[in-house]
Parts: C-alpha cells; sequence; structure tokens
C-alpha cells in the first residue's frame, strides 16, 4: 500500500466535514445568525483532526521525508506551498474562533467576520486537497521506495495512536486553567 492512502482516505472526511459547513454557512448567510455550538465542533475538527492528525502526518512525517531527497525544485516549491497553506489555514481558524467567541459573547456584528472567515476555509479545503490527491502526492512517489512507504504507513499508526491522548491531556490542562 502506498502511504498515501490513509491520507487520501483523511481527505475524503475532511471534505465531508467541510461540504456540511458550507451548507451551515450558507444558512448563516441568510439568517444573520450563527449556530455557536456547531461551529465550535467544526473548529474542534479543524484543529485536532484536520491540522495536528492530518496536516502533522504530512509535514511532520510524509513531507520530512521527501525533504530529505534530492527533489526537483518545481516539486519542492509545491511542497513549499502545501506547508505554508497549512499555516495559513491556522491563522484562518483563530481569527474564526476570535469572531465566533465575540459574537457568543453577545456581539452581533462579529458574524460578517464569522461569515468571511468561514467562507475562506470552506472555498480553501477542497482545493487543497485536491492539489494534493492529484498532484503532489502523484509526483511524490518517484522519490519513496516500497520499504520507505511501509515505514511511513507505521510511522503514521503511532503518529495516529498519540492523538486521542493529546488531545485530552490539553483538555485536562484547559479544565485546571479555568477551575
Ligand atoms: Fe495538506
Ligand atoms: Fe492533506
Amino acid at each position: 500500500m502506498q502511504a498515501r492512502a490513509p491520507l487520501m482516505a483523511e481527505h475524503r472526511l475532511i471534505n465531508k466535514v467541510v461540504g456540511l459547513f458550507k451548507k451551515k454557512m450558507e444558512i448563516m448567510k441568510k439568517n444573520k445568525k450563527a449556530d455557536v455550538d456547531f461551529i465550535r465542533g467544526i473548529i474542534d475538527f479543524i484543529r485536532i483532526y484536520a491540522d495536528k492528525t492530518h496536516h502533522g502526518k504530512e509535514e511532520d512525517i510524509l513531507f520530512e521525508n521527501l525533504d530529505k531527497k534530492s527533489m526537483e525544485e518545481k516539486d519542492r516549491e509545491d511542497m513549499e506551498e502545501l506547508i505554508q497553506e497549512h499555516r495559513w489555514t491556522r491563522k484562518k481558524v483563530k481569527n474564526l474562533e476570535k469572531a465566533l467567541e465575540k459574537y457568543a459573547g453577545g456581539e452581533q456584528k462579529s458574524i460578517n467576520d464569522i461569515i468571511e472567515n468561514t467562507e475562506k476555509l470552506v472555498e480553501f479545503y477542497p482545493r487543497h486537497i485536491e492539489k494534493e490527491d492529484r498532484g503532489f502526492f502523484l509526483v511524490s512517489r518517484k522519490y519513496l521506495s516500497q520499504q520507505e512507504e511501509n515505514e511511513m504507513l507505521k510511522e503514521f499508526k503511532d503518529f495516529d495512536s498519540r492523538m486521542i491522548h493529546e488531545k485530552y491531556e490539553a483538555f485536562q490542562k484547559k479544565l485546571a486553567e479555568n477551575i
């Protein structure tokens, strides 16, 4: 199996959730109201699943392995662009969260910032995913042996198995801070 297979399976789930977020956005636009719990759930999904778990495996394992290879200039630039795009999502999610918390605190006009950041994120993910699925992931195969692919698959599993613990360790810390 190619190491990209589990990443591509994760892309499907991300796109499904983003699709639901897009539907929610249309409703928000119409009603000028935000569903705070729904968006808090989305923020958690993007941070823990799409970013920490998924981008985490891409950056810390796949890209890290490729970085050691003598890659063609164009391929290296494409990889760098994907990393920059991951960074961009972190900023947008932070902005979304700020706007959401203001809104939850009673600042009605923050709905505009919520919609604006949501719009950017739902437009971004399918594009980024397509770039990986149909572009960089295919291109990067030429740099990796089957053995390297197998090793990466193992590393992916170890990486994933840490996530649930990290999530709830952070949860405990937050509880302790807010008590
Ligand atoms: Fe990515
Ligand atoms: Fe990805």
